[in-house]
């Protein structure tokens, strides 16, 4: 949801910026820009799409800024106004001294715009970002200190923000500060780093600086200060990053998102790793903070989530109240945050989020923390806003995850929630140790069954390619696999724009059921288990209105080869544990269809990973 970046030092900078930038596209790619200061001047540059449009726009323009040593750079998910060369960051005052990039929303932009106006700032762009660029200039005119000009100006901000500045009067000087949105300081020796996120300096340096909300730092080559907005030194706490930079390659595979697919296997077997050892031996779950006692006497959870976690967190209500008889309620964190819940300190609330940075989800953790529920996290970034609000935090450890569309990270979330659920079963005692003992070593092989799955994917393929000219798309299942049929449909929405909807099967007949023809295809999520005739009988139903029905089974039943026009067969596994197992082939569908379509799988439109913005 934007990306900034800083930098000052020594080295030139132009690369600095630009490689930090292409670690941060994961958070947009509708525009991006450099700011840099050259001799007494700041020059900017900008270029709306991708990166590379960024790089060839600066080609003609490298050798006179290949001196410069300190500069700013953003990367855009537009929010307000279209993504324009004018409305790409940075943003500069009327006189152009001052520049800035920023990540966030400027919520009260419009009365600091009309207010700016009115003493004579001309706007140009359409961004609520503006304003900060016109508000701090006004302040600098009187402190003559880009650090106090930025304090007073953030006292007038409401909303959400990290914001990098520079001005050139005062040369080789960055100033960022940041409220309810990511910054991280990058140190290293005569020079600093600012990002939205460690990937763009890592390999620079690992010795980093989380910044608090409301803290201004101001550096330049060899110093650094930190203060609050009142003007109080903060003593910078710098933390060694367990992170190793990362050459992020695609190994051979077209695109990130079909080789983070094939990872999924080694996923599970990482997290499994030292928490699950075989089938008779108890989970070891060190990280969930709760006591045993409190664990037992536990009588809510609330799970909490977006997008592709929140289809996560739907598994995971299933399977803890199945294993732990605890009664589960999961909600979209855009709609918990402004309604009266009802959470309190016996009460466990999780937070689940691949990147731990979501907007949404994190005021809905931070106003369950208030109320004093223990929060439970899980996360893909335990280095993350969310992480550091958590009680107990469970890091699902699925490495970078570089295309848009979630993929292994999912994965991960699922593995941890059966392990989470087991787990509680287990102290609580609610499950029966033979069936208890058959789920834990059925996980134990499910990295195996995947790999089956990819080993057949040309299958798969083959059913991509013969539906990729639909504009339409339904999925159905019932049960634990209702949530699957959601994840597979976003997953086809996400990268290749095609109109597909998960349903629950039985409410086929109670509406969608109108839409079906020979031009529909429907495919039925099928595993055998306790809703396995109901799902038939729901084809049957669709089938009848000449759909074009696609099964996704890990039945042999001779039955099927009438009744579907497509049939991908999956290994067996216990209904309990079969989302794991029927969302690769979904993945691959989606994957496939978005590739013959020609789209841009890992960076689809309109999208971002990681989205700070409510
Ligand atoms: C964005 C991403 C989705 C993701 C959702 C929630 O929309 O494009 O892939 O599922 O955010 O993100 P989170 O990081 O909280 O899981």
């Amino acid at each position: 949801m934007c990306g900034i970046v800083g930098y000052v030092g020594y080295k030139p900078v132009l690369d600095i910026l630009l490689d930090g930038l292409e670690q941060l596209e994961y958070r947009g790619y509708d525009s991006s820009g450099i700011a840099v200061q050259c001799q007494d001047k700041v020059k900017v540059y900008k270029a709306v799409g991708k990166l590379k449009n960024l790089r060839e726009e600066l080609s003609p323009h490298a050798y006179e800024i290949s001196k410069s040593t300190t500069g700013i750079g953003h990367i855009r998910w537009a929010t307000h106004g279209a993504p324009t060369v004018v409305n790409a960051h940075p943003h500069t005052c009327n006189c152009g001294k001052l520049v800035v990039v920023h990540n966030g929303i400027i919520e009260n932009y419009k009365e600091l715009k009309l207010n700016l106006e009115t003493k004579g700032c001309k706007f140009v762009s359409q961004t609520d970002t503006e304003t900060v660029a016109h508000l701090v200039a006004q302040k600098y005119e009187i402190t003559k200190n880009l650090t106090e000009a930025v304090k007073l100006a953030t006292k007038e901000i409401e909303g959400a923000y990290a914001l990098a500045i520079m001005h050139s009067d005062e040369p080789n000087k960055l100033v960022v500060t940041k409220r309810n949105a990511p910054l991280v300081i990058g140190v290293a020796n005569n020079e600093f780093y600012a990002a939205s996120d460690i990937p763009a300096f890592i390999k620079h340096t690992n010795r980093a600086i989380y910044l608090s909300d409301n803290q201004v730092a101001t550096m330049t080559a060899n110093t650094l200060k930190i203060e609050d907005i009142d003007g109080n030194i903060i003593e910078p706490k710098i933390e060694i990053l367990p992170w190793e930079p990362v050459a992020l390659s695609k190994m051979g595979y077209k695109h990130f998102m079909l080789k983070e697919i094939h990872e999924q296997p080694d996923v599970i077997r990482n997290i499994l790793v030292d928490k699950l050892h075989s089938s008779e031996l108890p989970i070891i779950l060190d990280e969930v903070k709760l006591t045993k006692e409190t664990l037992k006497d536990l009588n809510r959870i609330q799970i909490i989530a977006c997008g592709t976690s929140l289809h996560a967190a739907f598994i995971g209500k299933y399977i803890i109240e199945s294993f732990c008889a605890i009664p589960v309620d999961v909600e979209a964190s855009s709609e918990y945050i402004y309604r009266k819940t009802v959470t309190d300190s016996h009460t466990l609330v999780i937070g689940v989020s691949q990147s731990g940075e979501t907007a949404d989800t994190l005021t809905a953790v931070k106003q369950s923390k208030e109320r004093g529920s223990h929060i439970l996290i899980i996360t893909n970034r335990p280095d993350s806003a969310m992480a550091r609000e958590a009680d107990s935090l469970l890091s699902v450890n699925a490495g970078i995850e570089v295309s848009v569309a979630a993929t292994k990270s999912y994965i991960a979330q699922l593995t941890s929630f059966y392990l989470l659920a087991l787990y509680m079963a287990e102290i609580k005692g609610t499950m029966k140790p033979d069936i208890l003992e058959n789920l834990k070593h059925e996980m134990l092989v499910l990295p195996q069954k995947i790999e089956q799955i990819l080993a057949n994917k040309d299958n798969i393929r083959d059913c991509a390619r013969k539906y990729s000219g639909t504009r339409d798309f339904i999925y159905i299942a019932r049960g634990i696999n209702y949530p699957t049929a959601l994840e597979g449909a976003l997953k086809l929405k996400e990268i290749s724009y095609i109109n597909a909807t998960g349903y629950p099967a039985g409410e086929l007949k109670h509406g969608p059921i109108a839409m079906l023809d020979e031009t529909m295809p429907v495919l039925s999520i099928l595993m055998k288990g306790c809703v396995y005739d109901k799902i038939l009988s729901n084809s049957e139903e669709a089938k009848a209105r000449n759909a074009r029905m696609i099964a996704l089974t890990n039945s042999s039943d001779k039955k099927l080869d009438d009744l579907f026009d497509f049939i991908i067969r999956v290994p067996e596994v216990d209904e309990l544990l079969s989302p794991i197992i029927a969302i690769v082939p979904l993945q691959l569908i989606a994957y496939y269809i978005a590739e013959f379509l020609g789209k841009d799988v890992d960076q689809p439109r309109n999208l971002a990973k990681s989205v700070t913005v409510e």
